[in-house]
């Protein structure tokens, strides 16, 4: 078995920006780690493509991620965690890989006590029911019910994530969930793609009352950190950890709305340029 070398960064994969919500939560749970991320926004995005494509995309980029080194790799993005994460594990074996949907599952399994779910996510990610499966291993019994938003993707990369619009496309969506008897109602909502924790104070009042409300990218940070230490490959470095910015087009865009995502500011020359 080929030794990981624990000072390697992390990578971390997804279609654009929203993934940069998992590399944040990555960033606080590890600050020791550094980490690589590669956002494709040349072909962002992939919640509306086929999942030939989804797949071909997902195994490019995680080439080129792995060409650089790194010792694991995050799948950030739902949609090519729900297409790909099988191939990607086959593909690059032994290198762990770890996807958002498993991690949203058991989340969302373990906050629930009626096991009632209602998945948010991109039209791909819906298509392959991979949060249904995901939960249903865990609970047999669960009621999980998937809706496509495509239109949040585009209000959270616009930065309308709070007020009058992004609440009032948040309850065309969602709104008549919740409008059902009580016992029918979903118990938890599942923001399965990586723009929609910051629309979740919109959703909230969207729904009218307290579902709780699973962001898997926490959950994702907390299984990194556990296969890390299993495989004994924590950074041993004690300095600064590195994060380096990689996008397939439109540095400046890139820097703009990932500062959204990352809570930090960004500038177009903190993002390298590169081709797949
Ligand atoms: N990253 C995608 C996801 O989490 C959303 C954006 C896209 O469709 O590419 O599903």
């Amino acid at each position: 078995v080929k030794r990981i070398d624990p000072d390697l960064p992390i990578g971390v994969f997804d279609s654009g920006v929203g993934g940069i919500t998992v590399l944040r939560a990555l960033r606080a749970a590890l600050p020791r780690e550094s980490t690589l991320y590669l956002g494709d926004t040349a072909r962002v995005p992939y919640g509306t493509k086929s999942a030939d494509s989804v797949l071909r995309y997902s195994l490019q980029a995680s080439d080129l991620l792995v060409k650089r080194g790194i010792k694991l790799l995050v799948v950030a993005c739902n949609t090519a965690s729900a297409v790909s994460l099988d191939r990607l594990r086959e593909h690059l074996a032994p290198l762990p890989v770890i996807g958002v949907v498993e991690p949203g599952a058991e989340a969302a399994v373990a906050a629930s006590s009626h096991q009632r779910h209602l998945v948010l996510a991109t039209e791909a990610t819906v298509s392959r029911r991979a949060y249904t499966r995901a939960i249903r291993e865990r609970m047999p019994q669960a009621h999980v019910e998937e809706l496509a938003c495509s239109l949040l993707v585009a209000l959270a990369e616009e930065g309308w994530t709070e007020g009058a619009i992004a609440e009032a496309v948040a309850s065309a969506y969602v709104a008549s969930f919740f409008t059902r008897p009580e016992p029918e109602r979903p118990e938890t909502i599942i923001l399965g793609c990586t723009h929609f924790p910051l629309l979740a104070d919109a959703i909230r009042s969207a729904v009218g009352w307290r579902p709780i409300l699973i962001d898997s990218a926490s959950t994702t940070a907390r299984v990194v950190a556990r296969t890390l230490e299993q495989t004994g490959s924590l950074s041993r470095n004690s300095g600064r950890a590195k994060l380096t910015l990689l996008a397939t087009d439109g540095p400046a865009r890139f820097a703009r709305l990932g500062a959204r995502f990352l809570g930090e500011p960004l500038a177009e020359s903190d993002v390298e340029l590169v081709d797949l």
